[in-house]
């Protein structure tokens, strides 16, 4: 952030942090990445008991939800779920598969949905459409009862991410919900972080809040992960749920 001259009228940053964002570059980042489930979680990879934590919190805050949206069935599978920015179907595969009936996926880099299309769940039908693009460029085709999106915005920039939860929010059946689960930011000065390892943005908490009210989202639910060892330093993690307004 330091390269960034503050603006003396405001003292805030003259370039938006989601102004450096350059897709060929993220997607340079991730094509690099080994296609196997463990890096996804990036420098975390190597330690399994990550995703556990993770993909146990999620299923926890689900439940939860479940039971906070008039007439959504608490018990059984939801209909169709789609994984948004999938990777290699980490979270289709700990979370996903085993609360939907379907499963689609969309995740711009081609090895990744390629691990996607060779496994079981695909062979098996649980796994539905596969996108291979980026979600700035993605319009959902269909009704969906949940729409999960963990770990990617970051590669969108605040116009194209507004656009995107329209599109969601338009996407939903009557009972539908978007979960949305990211890092937040830690800036001191209370400012979105850039990354150029991957070429992505770490938003606050009321950066998202108000691309939520921006895309007539309202926020049912919303809470930390817990969980994560403290001697770790990670970002925080938060959960959001969202429903039309
Ligand atoms: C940290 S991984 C998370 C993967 C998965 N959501 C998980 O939690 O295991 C970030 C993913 O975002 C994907 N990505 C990069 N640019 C994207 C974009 N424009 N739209 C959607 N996903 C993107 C990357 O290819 C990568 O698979």
């Amino acid at each position: 952030m330091s390269e960034i001259a503050p603006s003396p009228a405001t003292n805030r940053p003259s370039t938006p942090p989601d102004a450096k964002i350059d897709h060929a570059a993220s997607l340079r980042y991730w094509n690099s990445v080994p296609a196997n489930a463990h890096v996804m979680l990036g420098m975390l990879g190597q330690y399994p008991w990550y995703t556990r934590i993770d993909l146990r919190g999620s299923k926890t805050f689900l439940n939860k939800v479940r039971r906070l949206i008039p007439d959504c069935p608490t018990e059984g599978k939801l209909g169709r779920g789609v994984d948004c920015g999938a990777g290699v179907g980490r979270v289709t595969e700990g979370l996903l598969s085993q609360v939907c009936t379907t499963v689609d996926a969309v995740e711009p880099v081609e090895k990744f949905t390629q691990v996607m299309r060779d496994s079981v769940l695909k062979r098996d039908g649980v796994v539905g459409e596969i996108y291979t693009m980026g979600l700035e460029d993605w319009t959902p085709e269909r009704q969906y009862d949940l729409i999960w999106t963990q770990f990617c915005v970051g590669h969108l920039t605040d116009r194209q991410l507004v656009e995107y939860f329209v599109r969601c929010r338009e996407a939903l059946t009557a009972t539908g919900v978007l979960v949305v689960k990211e890092n937040q930011s830690t800036d001191p000065k209370g400012e979105d972080m850039y990354d150029d390892e991957d070429s992505s943005v770490t938003r606050t908490d009321e950066k998202f809040r108000n691309l939520f009210k921006e895309s007539g989202l309202s926020v049912l639910a919303s809470e930390l992960q817990l969980g994560f060892p403290k001697n770790f330093r990670l970002l925080p993690v938060r959960f959001y749920a969202l429903r039309p307004v």
